[in-house]
């Protein structure tokens, strides 16, 4: 199987593609032989530290290419088997600051490689998207299902919303063999250091203060990023074309539970929080019920949010070299512009 990932350079798409090239590594005795081919434009969140391990690997190709390059797009799809779109602006904040490059990537580039798909043969394709489509919950509300309406709030939402829809127009109009999952937030290694969990457990091993939004009061439902690869492998061999997936880690925390868990796995105090002002829009819960992936493709989360969480916290500690150069180069330019400093 030859697999086009695109935005592998970034935190899920790195750890998906170490997921494959080592479950399913060259084959020796006859059986499908994986091969990867990673398309990257290397923004501030891609970095080929994450790959360090594939870079000497027969069955791992990288590519330096904007997914909105439709020359390039249709040239390196000839010969693929089926497209796992990571690619993607993910960070709310970010978008909230300047929506442009979500609009690009995350609608346009979803676009550019649909009608590659369909141009070549309708191709399989395979859709990384975020419960965040689903809006907000409130605290009585059942989680999100592949049957909750669209309800999008942020400019990162809106856009990926719009992707989702592509994607779904796409099956249904020319039969292209497409799959989506909605996953809740992920965490894990090689996360890029501006998210909640890295950015915390960073600037506490730098001695600094961690800026905990409004009340602390926000809900998110956490998944091990290895989970997660899990069930993707699992959709694109197994799922039903033409249908969603939610994926969720059965892990529902409030942030402030999450600084606690931080602060006491890294021995600091509360006086370590800064209570900072609110992000607008911000949404109060997201939940997932996974059910669906459960009874069709007997997938559940395995990492406890507690294991996980200790194994993430180890690893940061362990690899200060990997997000110190990124804390000081593009993250500080960020943080001046999202906290006005100069
Ligand atoms: P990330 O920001 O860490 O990585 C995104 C990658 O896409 C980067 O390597 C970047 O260089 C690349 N990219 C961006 N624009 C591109 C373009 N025009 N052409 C080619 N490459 C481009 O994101 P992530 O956290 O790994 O998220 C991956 C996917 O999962 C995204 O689609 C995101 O919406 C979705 N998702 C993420 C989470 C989460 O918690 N991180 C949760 C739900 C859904
Ligand atoms: P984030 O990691 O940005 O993911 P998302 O917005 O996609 O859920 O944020 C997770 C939660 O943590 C969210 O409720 C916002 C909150 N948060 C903070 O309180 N402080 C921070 O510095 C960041 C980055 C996030």
């Amino acid at each position: 199987m030859k697999i086009l990932v695109t935005g592998g350079a970034g935190f899920i798409g790195s750890n998906f593609i170490h997921h494959i090239l080592k479950k399913y590594p060259a084959s020796t005795a006859g059986g499908p032989d994986y091969k990867i081919v990673n398309l990257d434009v290397l923004t501030y969140a891609g970095n080929l530290e994450n790959l360090k391990e594939p870079e000497n690997n027969p069955n791992y190709e990288f590519i330096k290419g904007d997914i909105t390059d439709r020359d390039l797009v249709n040239r390196l799809i000839k010969d693929i088997d089926i497209i796992v779109n990571f690619a993607a602006e993910s960070h709310v904040d970010r978008s909230i600051l300047d929506s442009s490059d979500f609009i690009r990537t995350n609608i346009l580039g979803t676009h550019v490689l649909l009608e590659a798909a369909k141009n070549n043969e309708n191709k399989r394709f395979h859709h990384i998207s975020t419960d965040e489509v689903f809006g907000s919950l409130g605290s009585n509300d059942s989680p999100f299902n592949e049957n909750t309406p669209y309800d999008p709030r942020s400019p990162y939402s809106a856009s990926k919303a719009a992707s989702d829809h592509l994607v779904r127009a796409y099956y249904h109009t020319y039969g292209l063999p497409a799959t989506i999952s909605n996953c809740s937030n992920n965490y894990g290694l090689y996360q890029f250091p501006e998210k909640l969990i890295p950015l915390f457990v960073t600037n506490l091993i730098e001695g600094e203060k961690i800026p905990l939004y409004g009340d602390g009061m926000n809900v998110r439902d956490w998944l091990h990023v290895e989970d997660h690869c899990e069930a993707i492998d699992l959709i694109i061999h197994k799922g039903r074309v033409g249908e969603t997936y939610c994926v969720g880690g059965d892990s529902e925390k409030t942030n402030k539970e999450i600084t606690h868990k931080i602060l006491e796995l890294m021995g600091k105090g509360e006086e370590m929080i800064e209570f900072v002002k609110d992000r607008p829009g911000h949404d109060k819960r997201y939940a997932i019920d996974f059910s669906k992936i459960r009874e069709e493709l007997g997938w559940k989360p395995k990492i406890t949010f507690e294991e996980g969480l200790k194994k993430t916290v180890d690893w940061y500690k362990d690899n200060e070299s990997w997000w110190k150069n990124i804390k000081s180069g593009e993250y500080e330019k960020y943080y001046k512009k999202q906290y006005g400093k100069n």
